[in-house]
């Protein structure tokens, strides 16, 4: 009978998307990415997040999961991976600071934190709580807006020597970043996002491989300013949009 064998082949489906995956997908190392929002707001223009101001500091972008063969991400390893909210809830105040999102119209960062579980977390092999919570100390252990202030480097408008920048953070973690560039004003490439490469105990190390990212030899490292994530009073956003940038 048709529906008989319509049965059969659905237990079959079933027994086989119940086995172990045989294929389950790894990881080799993790990207930590860091955001100078300086430069978000001043490409892009950006918003307060409806949860306040977030830090004055380089932002996480992400903790990405990487295959060292390949150079690229181990993604989505799990088909069924609820994101729960609370269970970031003694994190919050840090993924506010650190981690959140400054896109206009403003958003509370949750839909950030849970794109990044799906996509990443996932696959690290932790749970939830302590993925957000591994990326949250990495952070703080390169505080890399220290890092560059060490070495005489602020986000003060000026031109940086780009191989500047990347020995001072070698001189703070002892392995070498990548760096990507965004364009600013008068079309100069400015400090954008920081790549460090970081293993699956936390360690940092060489990056296997490369993003292949051009900036140019001197770079820009714009202000971050409150003001420039146009808002007026508190919490409202009034989704005005930025100019596209700063000059
Ligand atoms: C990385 O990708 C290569 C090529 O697809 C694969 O053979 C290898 O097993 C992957 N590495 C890990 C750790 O999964
Ligand atoms: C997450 O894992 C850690 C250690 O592996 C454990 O202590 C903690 O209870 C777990 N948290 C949840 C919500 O499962
Ligand atoms: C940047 O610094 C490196 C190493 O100190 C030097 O070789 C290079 O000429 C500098 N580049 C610029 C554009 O100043
Ligand atoms: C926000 O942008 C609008 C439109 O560009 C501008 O009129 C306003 O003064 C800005 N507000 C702040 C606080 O910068």
């Amino acid at each position: 009978m048709a529906s008989s064998r319509i049965a059969a082949v659905l237990l079959l489906l079933g027994v086989l998307s119940a086995a172990p995956l045989a294929t389950a997908k790894t990881f080799d190392f993790f990207y930590l990415v860091f955001m100078w929002p300086g430069a978000y707001c001043a490409q892009s223009g950006c918003c307060v997040p409806t949860t306040g101001l977030p830090a004055d500091d380089f932002f996480l972008r992400g903790l990405w999961t990487y295959n060292a063969t390949t150079m690229e991400s181990v993604t989505k390893c799990k088909k069924n991976s609820p994101f729960y909210i609370n269970q970031l809830s003694g994190l919050r105040e840090e993924l506010n600071s650190y981690w959140t999102n400054i896109k206009c119209p403003s958003t509370d960062g949750k839909s950030t934190w849970k794109s990044t579980w799906k996509s990443y977390g996932v696959c690290s092999g932790m749970n939830e709580t302590d993925y957000f919570q591994f990326a949250l100390k990495l952070r703080a252990k390169v505080d890399l807006l220290s890092l560059l202030k060490k070495q005489g480097i602020y986000p003060d408008y000026n031109l940086y020597n780009a191989t500047d920048i990347q020995s001072a953070i070698v001189e703070g973690i002892g392995v070498t970043p990548e760096i990507r560039c965004s364009k600013g004003p008068f079309n100069k490439f400015q400090l954008y996002e920081v790549y460090i490469c970081v293993d699956k105990d936390g360690a940092f190390m060489e990056c296997p491989g490369s993003q292949g990212f051009t900036c140019s030899s001197s770079i820009l490292f714009h202000p971050f300013r409150y003001w420039m994530m146009n808002q007026t009073s508190t919490i409202d956003s009034n989704h005005i949009k930025m100019p596209i940038s700063m000059e």
